[in-house]
């Protein structure tokens, strides 16, 4: 962690935590255990990111598009879900983080509803890291509603054609209060973004390590932040005018 440059430090840090059901394949054991073990890597790296001073961490727990795994399994997590927010709201409240959820949370069973509600409720006045946690969520599904959400306001003359541009799209999009991840982080050595904040990662650095998500620890999120630093942020300039700037 000393080798870590504070002032080149992501605000917001984005994950696909993946490799939970390969990982409990590995050991013999259901899939579910290996969510059962994914939620102590959560602890890990939300408490690291908190040492650290991050000041935003996404962590995607579930897709739209997770839905269509087997029953047992879909209602295997949103137990876990339950289980895990009524468990660590305390700690979490304790230690200034102030959770939020992105998503269709409509499509959750009433008790995951009310879970999450009461969890954003009770650490609505912190100050510390910004936990958002995504939940049956689907970026294109984002992208989808913020069209109908803006060409409402179209409709009423609130807004004006012209007037829309990318601040207005993002103003629109479930992430409004966020600023946008610089570091994308996915675990189990998959090489892409499953529909997860298509429209924010515009300019993240991408970052994938074949580390299964249950063996995912405070070192791996230095390891990637080490390399996050390491990069050079170019955003369509040349290197010339970035390193004489
Ligand atoms: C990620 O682990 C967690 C969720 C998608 C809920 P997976 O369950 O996708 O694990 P693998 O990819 O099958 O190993
Ligand atoms: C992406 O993981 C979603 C989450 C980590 C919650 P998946 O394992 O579902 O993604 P694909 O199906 O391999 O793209
Ligand atoms: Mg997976």
């Amino acid at each position: 962690m000393e080798n870590l440059d504070v002032n080149k430090l992501p605000q917001h840090i984005a994950i696909i935590m993946d490799g939970n059901g390969r990982w409990a394949q590995e050991q013999g054991q259901d899939r579910l255990y290996g969510h059962y073990e994914g939620v102590v890597s959560v602890r890990k790296v939300v408490e690291a990111a908190t040492e650290i001073g991050i000041k935003y961490l996404s962590l995607y727990a579930f897709s739209t598009e997770n839905w269509d795994r087997p029953t047992t399994e879909v209602n295997g997590l949103m137990s876990l879900f339950v289980d895990t927010i009524s468990k660590e709201v305390p700690d979490l409240h304790k230690n200034n983080i102030k959770l939020h959820f992105i998503g269709n949370l409509s499509l959750l069973p009433p008790e995951a509803q009310k879970a999450l509600e009461e969890g954003m409720q009770q650490t609505a006045q912190n100050t510390g890291l910004n936990l958002i946690i995504a939940i049956s969520y689907s970026s294109r599904c984002e992208l989808v509603e913020a069209a109908k959400k803006i060409a409402n306001q179209v409709k009423s003359g609130q807004l004006a054609i012209n007037e829309i541009n990318e601040a207005i799209l993002s103003k629109n999009l479930t992430t409004s209060e966020f600023p946008d991840p610089e570091l994308m982080i996915r675990t189990s050595g998959e090489y892409r973004i499953s529909n997860f904040l298509l429209y924010q990662l515009a300019y993240a650095e991408l970052y994938f390590t074949n580390t299964l998500w249950p063996n995912f620890r405070k070192k791996d999120l230095i390891e990637a932040l080490m390399d996050y630093q390491s990069r050079e942020r170019r955003f369509g300039k040349t290197s010339h005018q970035i390193t004489s700037d």
